[in-house]
């Protein structure tokens, strides 16, 4: 960034965590109308409601949304390619689809052609931060670093670690992995805005020797992150069992080899009960709620209540390719559908904390992103409110702000998204809008 820049719209982000069900939330903060300063460092320099003075490059936005970049606490990158795959629950899913794509990777032209791909795409859905998985292959690390670092995204992401039940092709060994992930880690962890997460991919693919040297390179590597999934499909907690015969629990299992804390995220936690739910909030891990993925791969209802009620950090994340979209309203609109299924309701403010400041929160990452507090990076994303007539319409006749906002996420999707800024840098802009201005001199409206 080399010019001061001043957006204007409708500011929309949280200063708390609202209740499941409370639409008139005290921790939402609404600013209809108002500038939002961003500096030459790319981090937000304030909210005010009159326009700012010379030397400010003005941007109007009348009648659109501002919220902060959404995060994507999980989706795996190779998995584009299985998006919308059809027939399958969880364990044959990976196998028939999934496992032949992730094989692809070990080429680093295909691997670095992907990221590209996956990352432009993350941006042009809203999405500037992510926790992503992508395979097995030391080249889709670097290729995924590398593409996130051009583009100057937060990420955090780490070769995933397998070493039995899966196709030779995509098993690694022990010792193999472990010279990997410390090359890795020295060449990336830290560097700008990328971080390294210790990747086991679940129970079952992980011998106890992988999951202890899991455990200790997360033990050995400060700040470092941890992710995986856990108790996700019944048959899947079965084999967990089967596998694992005295742990207590599927949770239990990575307990035991020290992957929980507080840079742990687990993606799905349908299948938990109670003793699991106070060991991830004594260990301060978090969950990522997929429940797009949920539904497509019929894998049960999450129950975010009891998560809350234990005091369980939850967030919101798309889990593409079991995942069926990389956009995250469409993957909020999911959570709706997904709590009320389980007799639940859950407001747009619930739904859209966890994709924002919640998962910043949970990440520890809630003084760099999440909300448009000054002294932020301005990782923010200019949204349409409507596209076409039946959704102006809809907006028109909205009762109040949440009825406007829980409507737009309900209908949003990437045709929405006008313009993303990742540190204040402007990484995408829909086709057809006119050019960024650059000029002090002019202010610039966009209908
Ligand atoms: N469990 C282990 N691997 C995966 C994966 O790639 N996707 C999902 N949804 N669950 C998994
Ligand atoms: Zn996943």
């Amino acid at each position: 960034m080399t010019v001061r820049r001043a957006l204007q719209g409708d500011l929309l982000d949280f200063v708390g965590e609202p209740a499941l069900g409370d639409p008139a939330s005290p921790a939402v903060r609404y600013r209809a109308g108002h500038w939002l300063l961003i500096d030459e460092a790319g981090r937000i320099a304030g909210v005010q409601a009159e326009p700012p003075g010379p030397g400010w490059v003005q941007e109007r936005h009348p009648g659109r949304l501002i919220l902060p970049g959404f995060i994507d606490t999980h989706v795996h990158s190779a998995q584009i390619d299985v998006l919308g795959a059809y027939g399958t629950a969880l364990l044959d899913w990976l196998n028939d689809h999934t496992f032949p794509a992730e094989q692809r990777m070990a080429d680093p032209v295909h691997a670095a052609a992907t990221s590209a791909l996956f990352l432009d795409a993350l941006l042009s859905h809203g999405t500037t931060a992510a926790m992503v998985f992508p395979t097995v292959h030391k080249a889709s690390v670097d290729a995924l670093f590398g593409a996130a670092q051009d583009r100057g995204m937060r990420l955090l992401t780490g070769k995933v670690l397998m070493d039995r039940h899966a196709p030779d092709l995509l098993r690694d060994d022990v010792a193999q992995a472990e010279r990997d992930c410390i090359d890795l880690i020295s060449r990336w962890h830290g560097q700008g805005r990328l971080a390294y997460a210790v990747t086991p991919r679940f129970a079952p693919t992980s011998s106890d020797a992988q999951l202890a040297m899991a455990g200790a390179l997360l033990a050995s590597t400060p700040g470092a992150y941890m992710q995986t999934h856990v108790a996700e499909n019944p048959d899947e907690v079965r084999w967990v069992q089967a596998l694992f015969p005295s742990a207590r629990s599927y949770l239990d299992v990575y307990h035991r080899f020290g992957l929980l804390g507080p840079t742990a995220m687990l993606a799905h936690g349908i299948w938990l009960d109670n003793d699991d739910r106070a060991l991830l909030h004594d260990s301060g891990s978090a969950i990522a709620f997929c429940p797009s993925s949920n539904l497509f791969l019929g894998s049960g209802l999450f129950d975010w209540a009891a998560a809350r009620a234990s005091g369980v950090g939850v967030t919101l994340a798309s889990d593409v390719g079991g995942g069926t979209s990389l956009s995250m309203p469409r993957t909020l609109a999911d959570g709706y559908k997904v709590q009320a299924l389980a007799g639940r309701r859950v407001t747009a403010w619930a739904l859209l904390h966890g994709a924002t400041l919640g998962a910043a929160c949970a990440l520890g990452l809630e003084a760099e992103i999440g909300s448009l507090e000054p002294g932020r990076l301005a990782d923010l994303v200019v949204w349409d409110r409507a596209q076409g007539p039946v959704e102006a319409r809809r907006q028109s006749v909205a009762r109040d702000l949440h009825d406007a906002v829980f409507a737009w996420m309900t209908m949003a999707d990437d045709r929405h998204v006008v313009s993303t800024r990742v540190a204040g840098v402007e990484r995408y802009r829909r086709a057809g809008e006119p050019a960024e201005p650059t000029d002090t001199t002019d202010t610039f409206t966009t209908p």
